[in-house]
């Protein structure tokens, strides 16, 4: 974030800390409860969020080396990115050409693909290089097999793609001006330490909710987190659909002592950003954590997430090791013993009968920012085909 916005944000923070307030909506927002067991919903959410995209994966530091390969799942159809001798990344289906195979597992290191079926040998870019027993498949052009290509784009050390291939997206919107922040942070320098996956029986938008709002921290965290970060506390803004929140950490008061100039916010704080439509990005002042949700199984009420932990350094010692060891525990106790266990009890409740609407406070803006994004998104691509017979009618005229 650039000096002068942390400076704007730290007064904000603290006038709402004398003033016991904190960020708000214009009222309460009313969202149904169907938002989250409504098979339809969730299969438009399927087509438009996790099929056509884009999503992020994650920061560059993934794949740091020509070569350095990784399979991705869990959108549910199978990409392959390949770092290329140049340095670009490149994403293709990984599905050989031949009879539909996939061509690499995992990750790792690869010079080439070699099919595990038949053999057919792909190259780090995805064209074919060889086929055993050419000769049968003589009428089949070489040149028309390589692997579908993916629309992918590195910016600001982070991953973006679209596992449909053909389709493109224009990286101005998807950013809707989160620039100015991720700009700064230089997370193409930064180092992948480790990822867990965690799947659980709630809807993938309940994962994102529970990153939206402070207000839950007295009450459910009042032994882990709510001692570091004051509660129902924090500013929001909204970029496009995505949308940053900043917690402040009960050390905030110290800035008061120091002159403005001096003022550097992110360490007193949890800058937590939403990159629609399945990422929680957090800024913890000495390293990032990415959260990236997708629907699991029927995809309704499951749902599987990575978790990833990057350092600005890369972790050499044992006592560098410990202490990203000790945070990445700390983090997933909290998560797991206290945050997704109520989730998933709210999840069963949603088929109570007991109400068809949830509230999301007006101290609750990023919840609701984020719902209407969801909702605007799905009916915007709802009217698309609409739109675009207009259009083309129009030039018809
Ligand atoms: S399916 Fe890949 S070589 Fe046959
Ligand atoms: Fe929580």
């Amino acid at each position: 974030m650039l000096h002068q916005d942390q400076v704007e944000q730290a007064r904000k923070l603290l006038a709402y800390l004398e003033t016991r307030t904190t960020a708000t909506a214009d009222g309460v927002y009313r969202n149904e409860v169907s938002d989250y067991t409504c098979p339809k919903q969730l299969a438009r959410e399927r087509e438009l969020f996790f099929k056509r995209g884009p999503f992020t994966i994650g920061l560059s530091c993934l794949l740091p080396k020509p070569g350095d390969y990784m399979t991705h799942d869990y959108a549910g159809v199978p990409i392959l990115l390949v770092r290329q001798a140049d340095g670009s990344l490149r994403a293709v289906l990984n599905v050989c050409r031949h009879r539909g195979a996939r061509v690499a597992e995992g990750s790792g290191a690869a010079r080439d693909f070699s099919c595990p079926y038949h053999g057919w040998t792909y190259g780090l870019d995805g064209r074919l290089l060889s086929r055993p027993d050419d000769r049968s498949f003589a009428e089949i052009d070489k040149a028309g097999c390589a692997l579908r290509e993916l629309e992918v784009v590195e910016k600001y050390g982070l991953i973006w793609l679209s596992p449909t291939p053909g389709a493109r997206f224009d990286m101005d919107a998807v950013l809707g001006g989160l620039d100015r922040d991720l700009a700064t942070y230089g997370l193409e320098s930064y180092h992948h330490y480790e990822t867990r996956v965690l799947q659980r029986r709630i809807n993938w938008k309940v994962v994102i909710d529970t990153f939206l709002e402070s207000y839950h921290l007295s009450a459910l965290h009042q032994r882990t987190v709510n001692p570091i970060l004051y509660s129902n506390l924090g500013t929001f803004d909204a970029f496009g659909r995505n949308l940053r929140l900043i917690f402040a950490r009960r050390t905030l008061g110290e800035l008061r002592a120091k002159p403005e100039a001096d003022w550097r916010l992110i360490p007193y704080s949890a800058v937590i950003y939403v990159l629609f439509p399945n990422t929680v990005f957090v800024m913890q002042g000495d390293h990032v954590e990415t959260w990236h949700v997708f629907p699991a199984g029927n995809g309704i009420d499951e749902s599987v997430m990575y978790v990833t932990l990057y350092t600005p350094e890369p972790a050499l010692t044992a006592s560098a090791k410990g202490h990203w060891d000790r945070n990445f525990d700390l983090l997933m106790a909290t998560v797991e013993k206290e945050d997704f266990p109520l989730s998933e009890g709210m999840q069963r409740g949603f088929y109570s009968g007991a109400q068809d609407e949830v509230l999301f406070g007006r101290n609750e803006p990023a919840l609701q920012h984020f719902h209407k994004s969801v909702k605007g998104a799905l009916a915007e691509a709802e009217n698309e085909p609409k739109k675009r017979k207009m259009d083309n009618e129009a030039v018809r005229r």
